[in-house]
């Protein structure tokens, strides 16, 4: 079934590769204009002509670690379509270490990025939601809802992201809905450094997580863009606080 998003203005943070770069094409492909953010100018502008949507597709750089940023992202978004119907927060980064090993500054990167970027984007971006009765879908993960180890930022970011998820669903209804979806393991850049960190090389440490999956496979980035789209889609219209596992069966 094609879902429809004619029309609609979508930001999706972290959208220059990896998931974030599949749901773009998606909804683009859905009818939609979308606005791409990346963490710097060179990354966001690479990825939009790499893109080569036209019009259907402005850039929003910057980092959403901070508050300024996430407020500028927004902006820029705002600014390039004319105003926003869909919230996609899907920046994100890895990293763990072992919690003796672990720096302030590792906790920081990932925190930052992950949860209150995730919180601050989300905050510039209500009053225009509120405007076109938009909603929010935020990329969490399956290591929010179980301990992974060496994942004690990364994790507990995740499950941050869960449950503000299901706080401002609460908050924010019935004017925005807020949705999460909770990727397993997915063919990206960040998904590979974790393969290498684990087992030296990326097809090694795929076999090591594929096995906790049922379906016994890492998946492909457009296998996450569907249930996106279809969250933020009027197929969806009394989904709000749901947290929806893509993730071949691993948490089930
Ligand atoms: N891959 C998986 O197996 C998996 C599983 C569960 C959840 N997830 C989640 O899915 C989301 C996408 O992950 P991915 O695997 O596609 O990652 P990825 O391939 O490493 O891509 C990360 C994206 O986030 C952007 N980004 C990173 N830090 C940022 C910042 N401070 N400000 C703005 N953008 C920033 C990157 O932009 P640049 O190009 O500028 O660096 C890039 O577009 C993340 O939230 C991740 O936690 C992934």
């Amino acid at each position: 079934m094609k879902i429809d998003h004619e029309g609609r203005r979508v930001l999706v943070t972290g959208g220059t590769r990896g998931i974030g770069r599949a749901i773009v094409e998606a909804f683009v492909d859905a009818g939609a204009r979308v606005a791409v953010n990346g963490s710097s100018e060179e990354t966001t502008r690479s990825a939009v002509s790499g893109l080569g949507a036209g019009d259907r597709i402005v850039a929003a750089p910057g980092s959403v670690a901070t508050v300024s940023g996430c407020r500028a992202v927004v902006e820029a978004a705002v600014e390039g379509l004319g105003g926003l119907d869909v919230l996609v927060n899907n920046a994100g980064r890895g990293g763990g270490a072992a919690i003796e090993d672990f720096t302030e500054e590792l906790w920081d990167r990932v925190i930052d990025t992950n949860l209150k970027g995730t919180f601050f984007t989300t905050q510039a971006a209500v009053p225009h939601l509120r405007r076109t009765g938009g909603n929010i879908v935020n990329i969490a993960s399956v290591n929010g809802m179980t301990g992974v180890v060496r994942s004690t930022a990364y994790g507990p970011s995740k499950a941050g992201v869960i449950n503000m998820t299901k706080c401002l669903a609460k908050e924010l209804a019935p004017d925005i809905r807020v949705n999460a979806v909770c990727p397993g393991g997915v063919d990206t850049d960040m998904l590979q450094n974790l393969a290498v960190r684990i087992a030296g090389n990326v097809e090694d440490g795929y076999r090591v997580i594929a096995r906790d999956c049922p379906q016994r496979r890492i998946a492909e980035t457009a296998e996450l863009a569907g249930p996106v789209l279809f969250l933020a889609s009027d197929a969806a219209t009394f989904a709000t606080g749901s947290i929806v596992a893509i993730d071949g069966g691993e948490t089930a």
